[in-house]
């Protein structure tokens, strides 16, 4: 089986947990400000909050941001469920947007007024930046660069594109720490706010206060060690899953749609997602052929909890055609040439 994602860690990260647990402090100790410093200098943002995943991310991002009960929040119609799940879950209204095929991130012509909008999550989908300059002014924008750490809009960082932003360390993610996320910002109290949170909603400096209920979502120091080499590595990671990339369009670019970048922007390459008629044959096709293919990700209005909505035909035709191949450094030039020649047989 040609594995869909393999986490490119090694002897780095298994030193440094070894390190962590001779150490004696597996959590809020020393590796989560090195993993939190790296963090926000890889994003050029003045904090980052490591948090235990990144939908541990998005849910204190959207409290930070005093979202609740009455208030709207814009969310793609075609992403990950977390985005809108952490919507709905602090009883707001996740109001879906259809999102541009070509891109498969929200389209910003497809947003429509809505007074009780309290904020806008932009997605980096598959580590492709969103066209985040192209978002109505006067809403606050939350950016869901879960899988878009490396990647650049324009020169700027992703990470670092809204008021917050989202990142994860899921294993398909180019820096991993097995779960992990964190939340980026220049903005002292929002970081702060997220930090309370994360921990009980006890004040970050010192003292036993607690105004606000929080909960524990801390990343511990063992995570946080298998973090810091990865983050370390992230042009080296960035360079080599860029050339599978590569490796992959030149295969098939006459054959599928094969995903591309905005002039100018730099691509994070969380995931190599093609488009073709009929994306369920042929991941269930290509998995008889021993390719671990996979949905791109979830039309949020064909499932249950997001039905109500209506139709979002941008979001039906990515899901129809979407098919996320194997992706990770690991990939040989004759695992591509296997994956290529099976796509090419089934699109022909
Ligand atoms: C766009 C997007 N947002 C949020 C998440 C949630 O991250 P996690 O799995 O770390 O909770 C993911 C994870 O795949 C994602 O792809």
């Amino acid at each position: 089986m040609i594995r869909l994602a393999w986490p490119d860690v090694g002897a780095a990260e298994a030193e440094a947990v070894a390190e962590v647990l001779e150490g004696g402090q597996l959590t809020m100790g020393p590796k989560v400000d090195e993993f939190e410093r790296g963090l926000a200098a890889a994003c050029g943002t003045e904090h980052a909050v490591v948090v235990s995943s990144g939908t541990a991310a998005l849910h204190l991002a959207v409290l930070a941001l005093g979202i609740g009960p009455g208030d709207e929040v814009l969310v793609p119609a075609y992403t990950f469920p977390a985005t809108a799940n952490v919507v709905a879950f602090v009883g707001a209204k996740p109001v879906l947007v259809d999102v541009d095929p070509e891109t498969m991130n929200l389209d910003p012509s497809k947003i429509e007024a809505r007074p009780r909008a309290k904020a806008i999550i932009a997605v980096d989908l598959f580590g492709r930046p969103a066209r985040i300059e192209q978002l109505p002014g006067g809403v606050t924008v939350l950016e869901d660069a879960a899988g878009a750490l490396g990647a650049k809009r324009q020169g700027r960082a992703c990470g670092s594109l809204g008021a917050l932003a989202c990142l994860s360390f899921h294993p398909r993610k180019i820096v991993t720490t097995g779960e992990g996320g964190a939340v980026t910002t220049d903005d002292a109290e929002l970081a702060d706010a997220i930090r309370r949170m994360r921990h009980h909603g006890i004040e970050p400096r010192g003292g036993f206060e607690i105004a606000h209920a929080g909960l524990n979502y801390r990343l511990s120091d063992i995570l946080c060690a298998v973090g810091i080499p990865q983050l370390g590595r992230l042009d080296e990671l960035l360079e080599a899953r860029t050339r599978i990339a590569a490796g992959y369009t030149e295969r098939l670019r006459d054959v599928v749609e094969t995903p591309k970048v905005d002039d100018g922007d730099v691509h994070g390459w969380q995931a190599y997602v093609i488009r073709v008629d009929g994306a369920a044959d042929k991941i269930a096709a290509l998995r008889e052929r021993g390719i671990e293919a996979q949905v791109g990700t979830y039309a949020l209005h064909r499932l249950a909890a997001y039905r109500d909505q209506g139709e979002f035909p941008g979001a039906s035709q990515v899901f129809d055609c979407a098919i996320a191949l194997p992706f990770h450094t690991r990939l040989t030039s004759s695992d591509l040439d296997r994956v290529a020649e099976a796509v090419t047989e089934l699109a022909g």
